[in-house]
């Protein structure tokens, strides 16, 4: 096993790490930015259906749901087809409105989740076209689905999924950017842009990476805290949900994710001095909103964990601790947010003294309901 582990102390952190090489394994062959090219057969072969579609529904569980959530963010926002990301045991059990217009996404790491599959099944029934985005080749889903791609992310031995969530969130961007280029939604210049940028962002990954010291420092400072809150908003809201479901899997912590803005509707009545709030805050559309946000932690004596981008000084005035990660576009920010988000949770994990790889009541694959 500690063959396997890589040299690193638990597979978490070396899931982590991998991070820059499965992510460019996932869209090596596939993508070729400088001849804006994007070519993945399940999707080549199936265009038709999906520029066709009313709409798209997602459906998954646990950390494959927030790639979905982010990739709603990702579709609507570039190739304008309308997105519904459900949990797939509640759309399985709710007498869901489906058509043979609509596309399901079923995301899966294992491709073995059983909720995810009855939806499939049942998705299948009512006529709709149902892709699958899943790392385990052969799995159960990849072959039930009419059509997918797969994400190379490797064997994933962690209970606390992390190099599949950044993988999935990589091979929908792809599909989003093909259907955006052509639908025609996205100009050829921002097309060509967010092709090169993807292909960069390995590096981006490697550089947000290298704030590990800093994030532990952090991870003593709060270790003991009874609750957390995590942050964001547009395309990092997901990025905050699945931060506090990262925290919570693996060091048993309470934590919440909310969208920034929704603070003021309730979870704000727990801010005290007690509170640490993990605040996504990089440059983006909202970037001028989420400064009030802080603001207004602050205010209540909250503790301000801030993820900013490289030179920031905003934020970095009213945080008391900043992660910072490389700038991107907008839409690419959750493949880099979520890194020190990772690193923050697996170092609380460890110096709790937690099972870090193996947590309490968890399995890696649910295959009952
Ligand atoms: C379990 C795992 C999670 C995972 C979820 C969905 O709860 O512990 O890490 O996100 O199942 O699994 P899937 O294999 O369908 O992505």
């Amino acid at each position: 096993e500690q063959i396997e582990k890589g040299g690193y102390d638990h597979f978490m952190l070396k899931e982590i790490y991998e991070q820059p090489s499965v992510i460019k394994d996932t869209y090596r062959g596939r993508l070729l930015a400088n001849q804006g090219i994007i070519k993945m057969s399940g999707l080549e072969d199936n265009l038709s259906k999906f520029t066709n579609a009313d709409r798209i529904i997602i459906v998954a569980c646990g950390t494959s749901w927030h790639a979905g959530l982010v990739a709603e963010y990702i579709f609507e926002d570039l190739a304008r087809i309308p997105v519904e990301v459900e949990y797939a045991s509640e759309f399985r059990y709710r007498n869901p409105v489906i058509t043979e217009k609509d596309v399901v996404i079923a995301i899966s790491q294992s491709g073995e989740t059983a909720d995810t599959l009855a939806a499939i099944k049942l998705a299948k029934q009512k006529g709709a076209f149902v892709f699958g985005v899943c790392n385990v080749v052969g799995s159960t889903i990849s072959r039930e689905t009419h059509a997918g791609s797969y994400t190379h992310a490797g064997p994933e031995i962690g209970v606390a999924s992390t190099k599949a969530f950044t993988t999935q969130i990589t091979v929908l961007t792809m599909i989003a950017l093909r259907l955006a280029n052509v639908k025609g939604t996205i100009s050829q210049s921002d097309y060509m842009l967010q092709l090169r940028e993807l292909e960069s962002i390995t590096s981006k990954v490697e550089e947000a990476l290298q704030s590990e010291p800093k994030i532990k420092e952090i991870a003593q400072v709060f270790k003991d805290a009874a609750n957390f809150l995590y942050l964001g908003r547009g395309y990092n809201f997901p990025v905050a949900l699945e931060g506090a479901l990262k925290l919570k899997e693996i060091s048993y912590i309470h934590a919440e994710g909310y969208p920034a803005a929704e603070m003021k509707h309730g979870p704000i009545a727990l801010i005290d001095e007690q509170m640490p709030v993990v605040v996504i805050a990089v440059n983006s559309n909202h970037y001028e909103k989420v400064v009030s946000n802080i603001e207004e932690i602050k205010a209540r004596k909250g503790k301000i964990i801030a993820v900013v981008t490289e030179g920031d000084t905003q934020v970095k005035q009213l945080a008391d601790y900043i992660m910072e990660v490389p700038a991107t576009p907008e839409s690419l920010t959750p493949l880099v947010t979520t890194i020190p988000l990772q690193l923050l949770s697996y170092h609380i994990a460890v110096m709790l003294g937690k099972n870090v790889d193996q947590p309490r009541n968890l399995a890696k694959s649910v295959t009952v309901e």
